[in-house]
C-alpha cells in the first residue's frame, strides 16, 4: 500500500503526517508555536519551524514504523499562509524530494481541513463550517469547486477570540482559554449580533466586549457572551446554507471546532432539521500534517506529480481558486 508524507507549515504549527493511500493515518506528529503573552510574529514562527522540523519528521517516521523507502510521494501545504512560515515548509519539501527522489504535490491547506473531515467522519457531501484563526466560512462543493456561500466580512472567529484573549491578558491561543472561562458563567451580556445575508461580522462585538471589560465586566461573563453571540450567528448561516443547497449534513472543521459549546449548538440545530452533524475530533480539527498527507493522496492518485522546480507557495490562494480535479 502506498504512503504519502504530508508537511504542514502555513501558520503556528509545524506538522508531519504519514497516511496510506486507503486512508489509514500512521503518524501525525506536530509542534505548535505558542506564547504566553502576545500574538504570532511571522519571523518567530518561521524560526520555530526551522528548529523543530527535523525532530517532527523523525518522530513521524518512528511512530509510523516506516522509512523513506516506503514513502511514494511528499505533499506540501503550499497555500494559504504566512509567507515566512510557508517558506520553511517549501525549502524542506524540496530538500527531502531531491534527497530521497520522491515526487511532490502542492495542497491547499483549507481544502485539506475539509478532506480530513470527510475521511474521519464519513460525511459524504456536507456543508462545511470552517472556523479557524483567520477563516470563518460556510463552504460546499458545487460545480467542481468548493464554493464559499458565506463568510466573515472582517475578522475570523479564532482571531477575534485570540485578540480578545490577548487584550485581557490571557495569552495565545485564546480560544481554549475563553472556552474555559465561559464555562464559569451563564450571565449573558448583550453584544452586537451581526448577520448580513450569508455573511457575519465579528469586529463590532470585539470592540464592545473590550469596552465592557474596561468598564469592569467580568472576564467570565464576557467570554460566555462572546461565545453565545458568535456561535448563534454561525448556527443561523449554517442552517440557511443547508436549506438553500439541500445538503443534509453539516461538518464543523478548523481549530475552533474543538469548542464544545459550538458543537452543542450546531448539533441541536441539525437535529431539529433532521440533518446530520459531524465535528472533527481535536487531533484532526486543528492544523496538522495528516490532513496534508491525505489531501496529497487524493491529488497524487488523480495524477498530480511535481518536481522540486515546479513546487511553489501561494500565500493568498482562496479555496474557490482551486479546481477540484480529484473527485
Ligand atoms: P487556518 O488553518 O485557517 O490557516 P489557523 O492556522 O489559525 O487557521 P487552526 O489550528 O485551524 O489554525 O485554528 C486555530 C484557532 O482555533 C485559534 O484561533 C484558536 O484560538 C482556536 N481554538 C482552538 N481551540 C479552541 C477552543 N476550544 N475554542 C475556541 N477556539 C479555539
Ligand atoms: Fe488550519
Amino acid at each position: 500500500m502506498g504512503l504519502c508524507l504530508g508537511i504542514e507549515s502555513t501558520a503556528h504549527t509545524f506538522g508531519v503526517g504519514i497516511v496510506s493511500f486507503d486512508g489509514r493515518i500512521l503518524a501525525n506528529s506536530k509542534d505548535q508555536f505558542t506564547t504566553t503573552k502576545g500574538g504570532m510574529v511571522p519571523n518567530d514562527v518561521a524560526r520555530h519551524h526551522e528548529e523543530v522540523k527535523e525532530r517532527v519528521l523523525m518522530d513521524a517516521f518512528s511512530r509510523a514504523g516506516v522509512s523513506w523507502e516506503d514513502i511514494d510521494v511528499i505533499a506540501l501545504s503550499a497555500s494559504p499562509g504566512l509567507p515566512p512560515a510557508l517558506h520553511v515548509g517549501l525549502r524542506f519539501a524540496k530538500e527531502l524530494s531531491r534527497a530521497h527522489k520522491k515526487p511532490l504535490v502542492a495542497v491547499n491547506h483549507s481544502i485539506a481541513h475539509l478532506a480530513i473531515g470527510d475521511l474521519i467522519t464519513g460525511a459524504k457531501d456536507p456543508v462545511y463550517l470552517y472556523v479557524s484563526g483567520p477563516n470563518t466560512q460556510i463552504i460546499g462543493l458545487a460545480g467542481g469547486k468548493y464554493r464559499v456561500f458565506g463568510e466573515t466580512v472582517d475578522l475570523g472567529l479564532g482571531n477575534m477570540l485570540d485578540k480578545f484573549a490577548r487584550e485581557i491578558g490571557l495569552g495565545f491561543p485564546g480560544g481554549p482559554k475563553i472556552e474555559k472561562l465561559a464555562m464559569k458563567s451563564s450571565n449573558y451580556i448583550e453584544l452586537p449580533y451581526s448577520v448580513k445575508g450569508m455573511d457575519v461580522s465579528f469586529a463590532g462585538m470585539l470592540t464592545k466586549a473590550l469596552r465592557l471589560f474596561e468598564q469592569g465586566c467580568s472576564k467570565e461573563d464576557l467570554c460566555y457572551s462572546l461565545q453565545e453571540t458568535a456561535f448563534a450567528m454561525l448556527a443561523e448561516i449554517s442552517e440557511r446554507a443547508m436549506a438553500h443547497t439541500g445538503k443534509g449534513e453539516l461538518l464543523l472543521i478548523g481549530g475552533v471546532a474543538a469548542n464544545k459549546r459550538l458543537c452543542a449548538m450546531l448539533d441541536v440545530m441539525c437535529s431539529e432539521r433532521g440533518a446530520k452533524f459531524y465535528a472533527v475530533p481535536l487531533e484532526y480539527s486543528g492544523d496538522q500534517g495528516a490532513m496534508i498527507a491525505w489531501q496529497g493522496v487524493l491529488q497524487y492518485l488523480a495524477g498530480e506529480r511535481r518536481s522540486p522546480e515546479e513546487l511553489d507557495i501561494s500565500p493568498y490562494e482562496r479555496i474557490d481558486d482551486v479546481e477540484v480535479f480529484w473527485k
